[in-house]
């Protein structure tokens, strides 16, 4: 983890929030390739709900709702985690991260647990006095919802269908660390789909089948990736299943859940806001309160569980071995030779005819081995080297990140090489 962190801030992917000013604890903030590779996450998850499955259509809610949605959701009463506190040093931690009943920082005695509700307070209005309490969302599966009906109306989907949203959720942590795995912001990607309860069997299983398989087709040791069902379950739900990535300093820990949250959601929205959120199919007439299926997922923690999985040392270089799609560069273009003018002039002519559709770099600083090593690092699988031959010939080599073959391609040919790969994939 600590090679993680470092490479991770060495080369631009996350750097620690406010560190100025001595940082701020469970905040984090994406650098120049952080936010390319994060982005490609966020797209691939966002075509492949919307573009590969029928009747998903997604939003994008606010942070911030009315603060009774919290109530109705149950989160007020119930989204609380067990804390102690060290009698003698007077630090916070969750008693369920505790191997031992003693402060992990001074051995001093702790105090029983008690429920501290983790939903982060704000609030709105100009008057002092007169200003009412929100909270950021601590789940952003709320704002889904709340627009249930507007999505239904708006659109001619039927049930079963699906909503999607990528967006942010906060949450007091008690405990934040172990870098972007528990933070107090965060997003998340999620699915809610709707259905008649007597489906409720079939998508449940369908849906952990589906993003296990999603998961799978982005890591390069898929096997890791495994199955937990919930035995403690959250106040919404009745039946839950981790997808977690194991072999790893997270053993047992989520990356995403598949929870069976029923009609829980739609029923206490009804009932609070006095609305009627049931459904009637056009078909049958039945009228029933649609039941849910949700998948929820962390984009941090893929990202975190992506670095950890591709991450690989050999006696020469670091290789993040990560899949092209993610990757925040597909390619890296380099002249032979930094201070020849042809070779760097052709080399440019080659970045720039490939930068509008692949996200593609351009360096020539140090020696070649130096250039692929630096890309190896940063996850780039192909490299591009402009060299004497080119001059000639129109021909360069593409070298791969993983076996770090070298293939002579022709220059006019190189576009379609790397977008056949790309597709291939
Ligand atoms: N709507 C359901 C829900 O929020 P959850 O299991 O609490 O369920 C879903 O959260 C996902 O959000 C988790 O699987 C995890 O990937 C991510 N997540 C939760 N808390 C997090 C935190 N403090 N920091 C980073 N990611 C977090």
């Amino acid at each position: 983890m600590e090679k993680i962190v470092a490479l991770c801030k060495r080369r631009g992917f996350v750097y620690p929030n406010s560190e100025i000013y001595g940082g701020n604890q469970g905040f984090y903030d994406f650098g120049p390739l952080g936010v390319e590779m994060k982005n490609n996450l966020k797209r691939l998850w966002w075509k492949w709900m919307t573009v590969e499955h029928e009747n998903i259509v997604g939003i994008d809610g606010a942070i911030i709702t009315h603060p009774r949605v919290w109530e109705a959701s149950g989160h007020i009463k119930s989204f609380t985690d067990p804390l102690v506190e060290c009698k003698a040093c007077h630090h916070r931690f969750r008693a369920d991260d505790l191997a031992e009943k003693k402060c992990p920082d001074c051995g001093g005695e702790l105090t029983e647990p008690r429920n501290y509700n983790i939903l982060m307070e704000t609030s709105l209005g100009v008057i002092e006095g007169e200003k009412t309490k929100a909270y950021l969302r601590g789940e952003a599966c709320q704002t889904i919802y709340l627009d249930f009906k507007n999505v239904l109306q708006s659109t001619r989907l039927k049930i079963p269908f699906g909503i999607c949203q990528i967006g942010k959720a906060f949450r007091n942590e008690i405990t934040p660390g172990n870098f972007l795995f528990r933070q107090r912001e965060f997003e998340q990607w999620d699915l809610q789909w709707f259905c008649h309860p007597r489906q409720m069997e079939e998508y449940f299983e369908f849906w952990k089948k589906e993003r296990m398989n999603w998961y799978r087709s982005l890591f390069t040791h898929p096997e890791k990736l495994v199955f937990y069902e919930h035995q403690k379950l959250a106040h919404y739900a009745k039946r839950a299943y981790d997808i977690q990535y194991s072999d790893s300093p997270f053993d047992g820990k989520e990356i995403e859940g598949i929870h069976w949250r029923g009609d829980w959601d739609l029923s206490r929205h009804g009932e609070f806001s006095k609305q009627d959120l049931s459904y009637t199919d056009p078909e049958t007439k039945e009228h029933f309160i649609p039941n849910i299926v949700e998948t929820s997922g962390g984009v941090d923690r893929t990202f975190l569980f992506l670095l950890i999985d591709s991450y690989t040392e050999e006696k020469e270089r670091i290789v993040l071995r990560l899949h092209p799609l993610v990757a925040p560069f597909k390619v890296a273009v380099f002249p032979l030779l930094a201070n020849k003018q042809d070779l760097v002039q052709k080399a440019k002519q080659v970045f720039l005819s490939l930068k509008s559709e692949i996200a593609v770099t351009f360096d020539d600083r140090g020696n070649i081995g130096k250039r692929y090593y630096s890309q190896d690092e940063i996850g780039t699988p192909w490299c591009v080297t402009i060299d004497y031959q080119t001059l000639d010939d129109n021909t360069v080599t593409v070298r791969d990140r993983d076996t770090t073959k070298q293939e002579r391609i022709s220059i006019d040919k190189l576009r379609d090489f790397f977008k056949n790969k790309l597709t291939a994939i």
